[in-house]
């Protein structure tokens, strides 16, 4: 037997989420078996865990966990055996496919990557969310950013993508201004390697005119709307901005003048689909350039039975850095 945080839907009705215990034979088809040790939070998580599914769950009862670490039990592909340290983030598992949020989880074996310094609790400190950042650093350095050029600009600093993007620029040696609504996140923020705090209401409206200053050497962006039509106006020539997430709006009230006038680019990110190559890339350049203290400080503790409150807070906005959810504790 294993405990899972099921999440069940009647016809019509609300999901609602329970702590239950099931047996292996409810896992679903996979070659690998996992002993789920820790899992974390994300904003997508976050949608999974609200009463409709957020539009990603698509079948109930269901077990959500985007991103989990472990150990595993066994495999039929040769390229794990048991007691290997695995991670798995994203590949709509925790959406279309049962996730992390339990204390087995089976998936296949391509979407696993190994963990070479098996510390599965810092894995899912970094999680997704870190995982994404890393991704944004590389494609906006792939565009030519280098710290020489200027200031990088971090939206939705204290939440977990922004979070762990400040400790991996200012790591790396950017000079890191990060954008935050909640002033009190000042002293937090300031330690990760952010010098420079900007309140979210300097950015928040739309457009006013289709070039400001040039500001930013690049940014990486976590809330999308209307923040990023105004940033693209303030991105230095040939600069770029890596658009990440959507935690203030999809909708993109921009004007084209930036990108005929200054050449700058959007540079769109997803973690999910990420083919196997470029994750081991990711996580090999997470573990040389994340500072595990600073890693550390981000950290809030959980348990399963913390999530569903946990999951409406994120989803305001409401949650600090990385939420890691201990599945035994
Ligand atoms: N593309 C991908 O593969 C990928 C991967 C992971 C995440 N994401 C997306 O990235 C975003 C962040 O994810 P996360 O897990 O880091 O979530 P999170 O921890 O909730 O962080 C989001 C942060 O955005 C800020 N924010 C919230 N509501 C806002 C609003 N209305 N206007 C402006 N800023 C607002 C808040 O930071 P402050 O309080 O500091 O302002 C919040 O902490 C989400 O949209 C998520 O879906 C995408």
């Amino acid at each position: 037997m294993f405990r899972a945080l099921v999440l069940e839907k009647p016809e019509g009705g609300p999901a609602t989420a329970a702590l239950r215990d099931l047996d292996d034979s409810a896992l679903p088809a996979g070659e690998v078996t996992v002993a789920v040790e820790y899992s974390t939070l994300n904003y997508k998580d976050g949608l999974c865990l609200s009463p409709t599914g957020g539009g990603l769950v698509r079948a109930w009862p269901h077990v959500a966990g985007i991103d989990f670490a472990g150990t595993v039990l066994d495999s039929l592909d040769p390229r794990y055996a048991p007691g290997d340290k695995v991670v798995l983030t994203g590949w709509r598992v925790g959406e279309v496919h049962w996730g992390g949020y339990a204390q087995k989880a089976r998936v296949k074996a391509d979407w696993l990557v190994p963990l070479r310094d098996p510390a599965t609790r810092q894995a899912m400190a970094v999680g997704t969310a870190g995982l994404t950042s890393q991704l944004a650093i590389q494609a906006l350095e792939d565009h030519g950013l280098t710290p020489s050029k200027g200031e990088v600009l971090v939206t939705g600093a204290a939440g977990g993508v922004g979070s762990v993007a400040v400790a991996l620029l200012a790591h790396a040696g950017y000079q890191v201004a990060a954008v935050t609504g909640r002033p009190e996140m000042e002293a937090y923020l300031r330690p990760l390697g952010a010098p420079r705090i900007i309140p979210r209401a300097d950015l928040a409206e739309t457009v006013k005119r289709p070039l400001e200053s040039e500001t930013w050497a690049g940014c990486i962006d976590a809330v999308g709307g209307a923040m990023l039509a105004r940033i693209l106006g303030q991105l230095k020539y040939g600069a770029s901005v890596a658009s990440v997430g959507l935690a203030g709006g999809t909708a993109l009230p921009a004007s084209v003048i930036p990108f005929l006038l200054r050449g700058v680019n959007i540079l769109g990110i997803d973690s999910v689909m990420q083919p196997f190559p470029a994750r081991q890339r990711a996580w090999a350049a997470i573990a040389k350039g994340l500072d595990l203290g600073l890693l550390d400080s981000m950290i809030q503790p959980a348990t399963l039975s913390d999530l569903p409150a946990l999951g409406a807070a994120i989803l305001k906005g409401e949650v600090k850095g990385r939420v890691v959810v201990d599945v035994n504790g």
